[in-house]
């Protein structure tokens, strides 16, 4: 896709950091951008920011876990702009751990959030863009994490790895369909962001036992993870590179999307030596 203005763009997860940053830069290229998120206020906050800059845009509350939501958000795009050509199934959230000591609720929370908001972006909007028959793109939000396997943040790859894999395979169908509609996997490292305060749009029914959660918690490989990615976090890209990133890709036509190659590249290409080799995965982070 190399024509951006007047088309419409679906971000989930828009009301916070990357989502939002990949929305504003939407609208600097002169698109409708539709606005899905879970968390009310913050998703009103960034419309009418977004409202007062002149940009068009539509909000619609959306939990990206359920599948009728994600309808919902489809008609409304189609009520108010008509048509879609951008989707980003962008909305994530992670939970730390051991993967036997991840509760059934960490679980059920970051498979609904991660995988089955792609699902779901999947299911509903691309029998919509078969049907416009215009130039698409969709891109899926996985992760550098989605590439690799390293101790803790077990539900949180899972679900990346899911993610790739969904989209290397949707990728391959659509092209044998010879459809308009291109697709790619955005991989980013470290982004500065609120990601790890995923745990404030938590549904209440999938909240864990909080002396189970504290036993958790306290673990040594718990707090040590948790200092680690925190720093790195901390430490991370901006959401706006992220987002020049994701529009230099879809510009150029290209699949996978790493925000930070130098460093993830010779750490993928550990795991497959793993691979072809057929040894033990390799630690790709010693110090944990
Ligand atoms: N920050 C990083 O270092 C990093 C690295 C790799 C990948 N990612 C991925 O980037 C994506 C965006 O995360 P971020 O880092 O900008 O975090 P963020 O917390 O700043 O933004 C995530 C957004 O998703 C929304 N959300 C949560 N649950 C939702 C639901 N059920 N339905 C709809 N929206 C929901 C949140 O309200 C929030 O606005 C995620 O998929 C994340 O896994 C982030």
């Amino acid at each position: 896709m190399k024509e951006f203005k007047d088309r419409t763009a679906v971000i989930t997860g828009a009301a916070s950091g990357i989502g939002r940053a990949i929305a504003e830069q939407c609208a600097r290229e002169g698109m409708k951008v539709v606005l899905a998120d879970i968390e009310e206020e913050a998703l009103s906050q960034a419309e009418k920011e977004m409202k007062a800059a002149g940009a068009s845009v539509l909000a619609v509350v959306t939990d990206v876990s359920k599948a009728s939501d994600v309808e919902a958000l489809a008609q409304k795009t189609l009520a108010a702009f008509g048509a879609v050509h951008l989707l980003c199934n962008n909305a994530g959230v992670g939970v730390g751990g051991c993967v036997w000591e991840c509760t059934i609720e960490d679980w059920k929370w970051v498979l609904g959030v991660n995988l089955w908001g792609v699902i779901n972006g999947v299911r509903v909007f691309v029998p919509i863009m078969l049907e416009q028959d215009t130039e698409c793109h969709i891109v899926n939000t996985a992760s550098g994490l989605g590439l690799i396997s390293s101790p803790y943040l077990g539900i949180y790859k899972v679900t990346k790895h899911a993610i790739i894999t969904l989209s290397e395979t949707l990728y391959h169908e659509l092209a044998l369909r010879g459809t308009n509609i291109k697709v790619s996997v955005l991989c980013p490292t470290w982004v500065n962001t609120q990601l790890l305060e995923a745990d404030r749009n938590r549904p209440a029914k999938l909240q864990n036992d909080p002396d189970e959660e504290m036993k958790i918690k306290m673990s040594p490989e718990y707090q040590e993870a948790e200092t680690f990615v925190r720093e790195a976090v901390r430490a991370g890209i901006s959401c706006q590179q992220v987002a020049d990133c994701l529009f230099n890709a879809i510009r150029a036509g290209k699949f996978y999307i790493l925000t930070d190659p130098e460093f993830v590249k010779p750490i993928v290409q550990l795991r497959m030596e793993d691979i072809l080799q057929e040894r033990s995965p390799t630690n790709p982070v010693p110090t944990l």
